[in-house]
């Protein structure tokens, strides 16, 4: 199967009351982590390409990464999509040289702006058969240069996504409902403690979710920031070394939980980045004279697989779709 667009995938997940899990990839350990997971759990899959990823391993090795993907994987519908295009030249670059989604993250602009710009690119897009991911309200959390503190996150204004959403011709929206980038999604202040001493996040705005579901019926809706950052890698970091105290992300039953409404789309990049790290860490220092990239790459590739199954099978609810 060539790479596909994500426009029949999000409306049989729509209808089935799953998402599909958009990765983000850098290198080819974690493209192939990923999609043999996806391959042999049967399931669709979104692999995304960051302005960072672009510039650390390059446009075209990206591409011919993924495209390898898809002739290791026929069975499965794989879409390539630039996960937070930052201007119209950017998502450009990516329709002309393969992709077959972008996002155009225009969200911290005016809305008027937000406007203008996602409708030049949703254009441009659909004249080359590329479909066109939008975004409205503001995350917190670091994605790519852009750092935005919880106090400037902002929640999508349920009243502003018929017009945007018409206005503009985008495919799918990004919401903000309170999900955020990275492994410190929360601060300690914002959480409550378990009895484990756990941190415990505020739990996601399913009540601005509803409402934006229900101004746009059948829309896809897609979750950014939606690492649940599992404490079990967080802890093989800490005990090898590292230091992420306090590192929280959002609880996979919610995640579930919004899967099975109108959200088609769940992005996922942390925990692969927890895994690799953990992984690795723990192996040099159980093996401090090894130094064969292949030896410590070979068992982070095969965590990031198990982690993606678990995220198929446990989360999304895609396993069985392809
Ligand atoms: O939302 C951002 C993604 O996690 C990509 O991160 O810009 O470090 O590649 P990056
Ligand atoms: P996480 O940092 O929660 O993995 O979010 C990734 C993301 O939203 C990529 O666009
Ligand atoms: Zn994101």
């Amino acid at each position: 199967m060539a790479l596909v667009t994500s426009t029949e995938m999000f409306k049989k997940a729509y209808d089935g009351g799953y998402a599909i899990g958009a990765f983000n990839v850098n290198n080819m350990e974690i493209v192939q982590g990923i999609t043999e997971a996806c391959r042999e759990e049967k399931a669709p899959v979104i692999l995304q390409v960051s302005k960072g990823a672009r510039a650390y391993a390059n446009h075209t090795y990206l591409v011919k990464l993924v495209e390898a993907a898809v002739i290791e994987c026929p069975e499965i519908p794989i879409v390539l999509h630039l996960d937070h295009g930052p201007d119209f030249e950017t998502c450009k670059s990516c329709i002309d040289g393969g992709f077959t989604s972008v996002m155009i993250d225009a969200s911290s602009k005016p809305f008027a702006e937000n406007i203008e710009i996602t409708k030049k690119v949703v254009e441009y897009a659909h004249d080359h058969g590329v479909v066109v991911e939008a975004e409205l309200g503001t995350l917190a959390g670091i994605e790519d240069d852009v750092k935005v503190a919880a106090h400037a996150a902002s929640y999508t204004r349920p009243e502003e996504v018929e017009e945007f959403v018409s206005k503009t011709g985008c495919d799918s929206l990004a919401i903000a409902i309170g999900t955020s980038h990275g492994a410190y999604k929360f601060t300690a202040a914002q959480c409550t403690r378990n009895e484990k001493g756990i941190l415990v996040p505020p739990p996601l705005r399913f009540d601005v979710l509803e409402e934006v579901s229900r101004r746009l019926p059948g829309f896809p809706i897609v979750l950014h920031g939606s690492s649940s950052v599992p404490q079990n890698y967080v802890k093989m970091i800490n005990d090898n070394g590292g230091k992420m105290p306090d590192a929280v992300g959002i609880p996979e039953e919610q995640l579930r939980h919004a899967a099975e409404l109108s959200v088609c789309k769940i992005n996922i990049d942390s925990d692969l980045r927890l895994a690799m790290t953990g992984t690795v860490r723990q192996f040099f220092n159980e093996h401090p004279d090894k130094f064969d990239p292949r030896e410590y790459l070979k068992p982070a590739r095969a965590n990031i697989k198990e982690l993606v199954r678990h995220k198929l099978v446990d989360v999304l609810g895609c396993a069985g779709k392809a």
